[in-house]
C-alpha cells in the first residue's frame, strides 16, 4: 500500500488482509480522518491481487468501535450532518461492495458507528463479551452511516425498531439469536477465527465470490432512496437543540435533557 493511515493498522499475511482501527484511546470511535483512511484501504485492497479476503477489527479487546465521533457529531449542523451521514454511508458502501469476503471480528463495544461498519462487513464473528447497538436516539440523533437501512434486511423490521428505539446494546448471544452475528467465539479468539474462515472461503472461484456477493445485494434494488433519507433526517437531527444537548451530554459525562426542538 503507497500511503500510511494514521487511524488505521493494516496488514496482508497470506493473501488475507486484516484492517484494524486503531483509536484505543477513544474505544476506536470512526472520526472523519478515518472515514477516508478506510477509504483509500478499501479502495486498494479491492484493487489488490495478493488479497483475497479481509478482517476488520479494533485494537485490544474493549471496543471494535463506540461510534462515530461525538466530538465531531456535536459540531455537525445540518446542512454538515447530511453531507457527514453521506460520507459514512459511501465508506460503508464501498467495503459492502468489495468483491472479497470481508469478516468484521467482533470485541467488545460495537456501537453506533461501530455497528454499522460491522452491519457493511459481508459476514460477523463476536467475542461472547461483544456487544452491538445502535444508541444514538439518546444522543438526539438516528444511525447515520446506513445501519437504519441494513438493520432492519439483516434481522427484520421488528427486531431493528426494537435495537434503534431501545438503544441497549445486545450481547453476543443475543446478537447470534437474532442473525446479527453469525458466530460467537471466546474473548480474543475473533481476528484468528475470521482468518480461518477466510482461509477456507477464499480456496473458491474467486470471480464466482465477486459475482455472489454482487448478485446478493442486487436482491435489494431500490436502495439508493433509503439511503438518501436516512442522510436527509440525520441532517435535519443534526440541526435541532436536541442533538446538540445530546452529544453535550455524552462528551460532559452527564445525562441529556431533551426538550423536543
Ligand atoms: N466518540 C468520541 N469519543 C468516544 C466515543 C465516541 N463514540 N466513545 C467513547 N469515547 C471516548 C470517551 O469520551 C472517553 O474519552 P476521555 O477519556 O477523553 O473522556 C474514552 O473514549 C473512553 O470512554 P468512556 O465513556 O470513558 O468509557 P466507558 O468504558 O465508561 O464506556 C462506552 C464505554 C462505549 C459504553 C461509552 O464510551 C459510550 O457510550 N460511548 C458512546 C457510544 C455511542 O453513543 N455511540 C454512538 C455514536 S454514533
Amino acid at each position: 500500500m503507497s500511503f500510511q493511515p494514521e487511524t488505521l493498522l493494516v496488514d496482508n499475511e497470506d493473501r488475507i488482509a486484516t484492517v484494524t482501527i486503531n483509536r484505543p484511546d477513544k474505544h476506536n470511535a470512526l472520526n472523519s480522518q478515518m472515514l477516508d483512511e478506510l477509504w483509500a484501504v478499501f479502495e486498494a485492497l479491492q484493487e489488490d491481487d495478493a488479497v483475497g479476503g479481509v478482517v476488520v477489527t479494533g485494537t485490544g479487546v474493549k471496543a471494535f468501535a463506540a461510534g462515530a465521533d461525538i466530538a465531531e457529531l456535536h459540531q455537525l449542523r445540518s446542512k454538515s450532518g447530511k453531507r457527514a451521514s453521506s460520507k459514512g454511508q459511501a465508506v460503508m458502501s464501498l467495503i459492502e461492495s468489495t468483491g472479497k469476503p470481508v469478516i468484521a471480528a467482533i470485541e467488545g463495544y460495537a456501537l453506533g458507528g461501530g455497528c454499522e461498519l460491522a452491519l457493511a462487513c459481508h459476514l460477523r464473528v463476536a467475542s461472547r463479551t461483544a456487544k452491538l447497538g445502535l444508541p444514538e436516539l439518546g444522543l438526539g440523533l438516528i444511525p447515520g452511516y446506513g445501519g437504519t437501512q441494513r438493520l432492519p434486511r439483516l434481522i427484520g423490521k421488528g427486531r431493528a425498531l426494537e435495537m434503534i428505539l431501545d438503544g441497549n446494546p445486545v450481547d453476543a448471544e443475543r446478537a447470534y439469536s437474532i442473525g446479527l452475528v453469525n458466530k460467537v467465539v471466546e474473548e480474543g479468539e475473533t481476528v484468528r477465527t475470521s482468518r480461518e474462515w477466510l482461509e477456507s472461503i477464499i480456496k473458491k472461484a474467486p470471480l464466482a465470490m465477486r459475482t455472489a456477493i454482487q448478485s446478493v445485494h442486487a436482491a435489494y434494488p431500490n436502495r439508493a432512496q433509503g439511503f438518501q433519507d436516512e442522510a436527509r433526517l440525520f441532517g435535519y437531527l443534526c440541526g435541532t437543540d436536541d442533538a446538540r444537548e445530546g452529544t453535550a451530554a455524552f462528551l460532559e459525562k452527564r445525562n441529556p435533557g431533551f426538550h423536543n426542538r
